[in-house]
């Protein structure tokens, strides 16, 4: 949704991270964007104009002198909706911040009007020296976008301090914030809770559900991506922490419900997509229960409903989305469900349905509201779900 259509410039300098370039024209192309790759000479003798041109299906621009393309390094910047600068390295960082204009990519970025991301790589002690961060601080006064540079593996060996270019993904999503322009999320703050919780049978055991947090985690992603300050709150969950998400992690229901209730005042948005356990062991042994010991019986008591639990904590005009998972009749048990907890939204999942619920890669749901709107989202990725109810949500805010 944030690349079809769109024109997107790819400056590449020459630095050797210029290799994964390619990567990121490519996915760029592949997400539906109109790409454009512009290189300096030095970008030239890492990766040559014909890879960009197979990528992009579209001629490379690299000169000033070129016959037939007279102004293209004032148009490009200023029609293009966006200008990505990957790798920027100390040189380039240094002549755009200093108003050079002597290569096809600093006349353009220096004409541009659209947004710039910058993603900075270099050696660790260039990225260190004041000059380079003058001039970077200089660039993002001036209302440029930087992403990176990162700490990892460098050319040169390992290093523990940053320099290695942001990864291609990271980049995109980037991108993809500053593309997303004025909508209902920009500016808020969200706070997501996602993946399971677990409660302890005794210090080894415990005892949990099946949730995996990927529908959480890709909506935490998705409001960062539309611009909103994001705390995710999650149980043990394997998926990755998404881009530009403060993540909390949390085990237990008790300390999902403590990490909410220290959220929610400053929140707008509150969407509950963990599936918090309802039940925990009354007693909980201080020393493993050994096997020879023979058959258990536990007795469980309920947890907290959370987001019951923490209503008074809510700032006045917040939006709260629960999730219901069922096994049938989902829309109906939802309905009640987002009465009894005071909910704004709800999105009914149906787990006996291919393809939803949990420990899937797709997701079916209908997300419901208060005034007793329904919105079906078809089956899709959880990605393109969690977009689908963003839309949805965001309406609190504009009708
Ligand atoms: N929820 C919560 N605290 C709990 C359990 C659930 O805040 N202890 C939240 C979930 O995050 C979700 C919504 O309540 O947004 C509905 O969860 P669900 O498990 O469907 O509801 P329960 O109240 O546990 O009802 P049920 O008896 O169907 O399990």
């Amino acid at each position: 949704m944030y690349w079809a259509d769109r024109h997107v410039v790819v400056g590449v300098t020459g630095g050797i991270a210029c290799y994964k370039s390619c990567h990121l024209v490519r996915r760029l192309v592949e997400a539906g964007a109109r790409v454009d790759v512009v290189l300096t000479k030095a970008a030239a003798e890492f990766v040559g104009p014909l890879t960009f041109e197979a990528l992009t299906g579209r001629p490379v621009l690299a000169s000033l002198w070129e016959p037939g393309r007279a102004l293209a390094h004032v148009h490009l910047g200023q029609t293009a909706d966006l200008v990505i600068v990957a790798p920027a390295t100390a040189h380039l960082v240094a002549r755009l911040s200093h108003g050079f204009a002597d290569d096809f990519l600093t006349a353009m970025l220096l004409a541009a009007t659209c947004p710039v991301l910058l993603a900075p790589a270099m050696n660790d002690e260039m990225f260190a020296s004041p000059a380079t961060g003058r001039n970077l601080a200089d660039l993002v006064a001036r209302g440029f976008a930087c992403v990176g540079p990162e700490i990892g593996p460098l050319a040169e060996g390992a290093s523990d301090r940053p320099g290695r270019m942001s990864e291609p993904e990271v980049i995109l999503d980037h991108g993809a914030r500053l593309l997303s322009g004025a909508n209902p999320l920009r500016g808020k703050n969200v706070v997501v809770t996602a993946g399971p919780t677990r409660e302890s049978l005794d210090p080894v055991r415990v005892v949990t559900n099946r949730s995996s947090g990927k529908m959480g985690y890709r909506l935490a992603a998705a409001a960062w991506r539309r611009g909103a300050t994001v705390t995710l709150i999650t149980g043990p969950s394997a998926e990755s922490v998404p881009v530009g998400v403060t993540v909390e992690r949390v085990e237990s229901t008790a300390e999902l419900e403590a990490a909410v209730r220290h959220a929610l005042p400053s929140a707008d948005l509150l969407i509950m997509a963990a599936a918090p356990a309802d039940y925990r062991p009354a007693a909980t042994p201080t020393e493993k229960r050994p096997r020879a010991d023979g058959p258990v019986t536990l007795v469980f008591e309920p947890t907290a409903d959370v987001l019951m639990a923490t209503r008074a904590q809510r700032k006045p005009g917040a939006v709260v989305v629960g999730f219901a998972l069922e096994t049938g009749n989902a829309v109906e048990k939802a309905k009640a469900k987002l009465v009894r907890k005071g909910l704004d939204f709800i999105v009914a999942n149906d787990a006996s349905e291919a393809g939803a619920g949990f420990e899937v890669e797709t997701n079916r749901v209908t997300v419901l509201d208060a005034g007793g709107g329904q919105f079906e989202v078809p089956l899709a990725d959880k990605a393109t779900v969690a977009e689908r109810i963003l839309d949805r949500v965001g309406t609190r805010w504009t009708t």
